[in-house]
């Protein structure tokens, strides 16, 4: 038997699974910063920002990349951040108060429908947030109805299962102690729903973008040691923490002791070396 989710369903249960780990997320920015920094930079230049826009974050989360942008287009630009979940933008909004930056509005909103008016924006960017959508390509069509006539959307999401090992490592254990049959990697609104080579860029495509192009960023997590890493995904990754939601307490401990011992085969003598590797994917409106 399969069970259907109605979509209201779905997105109440991804806003939900957010807020629960608003706190961890947030808590992880400085170690979310140095892993996606590189990223960051090619997002924000390729999505040429510059001084004076007004720009879209998608799915902005706690806020670290939002206030990259709020930097770039300065205090006579302005950025929107949107999030389906209220509790994970709150973050958002304080740190962009305590920046002192008055030209950064925030706006709960789920980002496959979008409370905004058409052709508002002159660039939109979406930081690891497109590949948990359940319908990415809505969500894409909502992103450039609201860009003015040739705008850019820069997205950033995690590339194919086989080069991101963790990820993989993760799910295949998380599954098997959680009961449950070995998921499919690219099931719609995994961690890699749209790693597969060509996948995002052709959606892009289909949502009426222009110039597509799709590029690779290694973006390697280093750390002192796994156990740094261990606490980042217990806080704050939420596809895998509800996964591993349903057992005891003790079976949990199990699951997370197993993922730990394999992920140790990233130890470096320097310490703990997680390979990932990005996409980078943009489009002209
Ligand atoms: C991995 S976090 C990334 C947050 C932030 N962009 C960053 O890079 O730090 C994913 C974010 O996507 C948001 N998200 C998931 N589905 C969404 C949807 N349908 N609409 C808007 N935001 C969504 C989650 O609430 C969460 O904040």
């Amino acid at each position: 038997m399969t069970t259907k989710t109605h979509p209201v369903d779905q997105q109440s249960a991804i806003a939900q699974l957010w807020d629960q780990a608003a706190s961890g997320w947030n808590e992880h920015t400085p170690l979310i910063r140095a892993w996606l920094q590189q990223a960051t930079d090619a997002l924000i230049s390729c999505a040429n920002i510059a001084e004076g826009m007004r720009v879209l974050d998608v799915a902005a989360g706690a806020g670290d990349q939002t206030l990259s942008l709020a930097d770039k287009v300065g205090a006579g630009g302005a950025i929107v951040a949107t999030d389906i979940s209220p509790a994970i933008l709150s973050y958002a909004a304080a740190h962009a108060a305590r920046g002192g930056h008055r030209h950064v509005e925030i706006c709960v909103a789920d980002a496959e429908s979008l409370p905004l008016d058409d052709a508002r924006f002159d660039a939109a960017i979406c930081r690891l947030g497109l590949m948990l959508m359940p319908r990415p390509d809505r969500a894409l069509s909502e992103i450039r109805r609201v860009l003015k006539p040739d705008a850019r959307l820069a997205a950033l999401v995690f590339s194919q299962i086989e080069r991101n090992p963790c990820l993989a490592i993760m799910m295949r254990v998380a599954c098997k102690h959680a009961g449950l049959p070995p998921a499919d990697p690219y099931r719609p609104g995994s961690l890699v729903s749209l790693g597969k080579p060509g996948r995002l860029a052709g959606m892009f495509a289909e949502a009426g973008f222009r110039h597509v192009v799709a590029t690779r960023l290694p973006a390697p997590m280093i750390l002192p040691a796994v156990a740094n890493y261990m606490q980042f995904v217990q806080d704050s990754a939420a596809p895998i923490v509800a996964i591993l939601s349903r057992l005891d307490p003790a079976a949990r401990a199990r699951a997370w002791a197993e993922i730990e011992d394999e992920l140790r085969a990233f130890s470096t003598p320097d310490g703990w070396s997680g390979p990932n590797e990005l996409l980078l994917v943009t489009g002209v409106t």
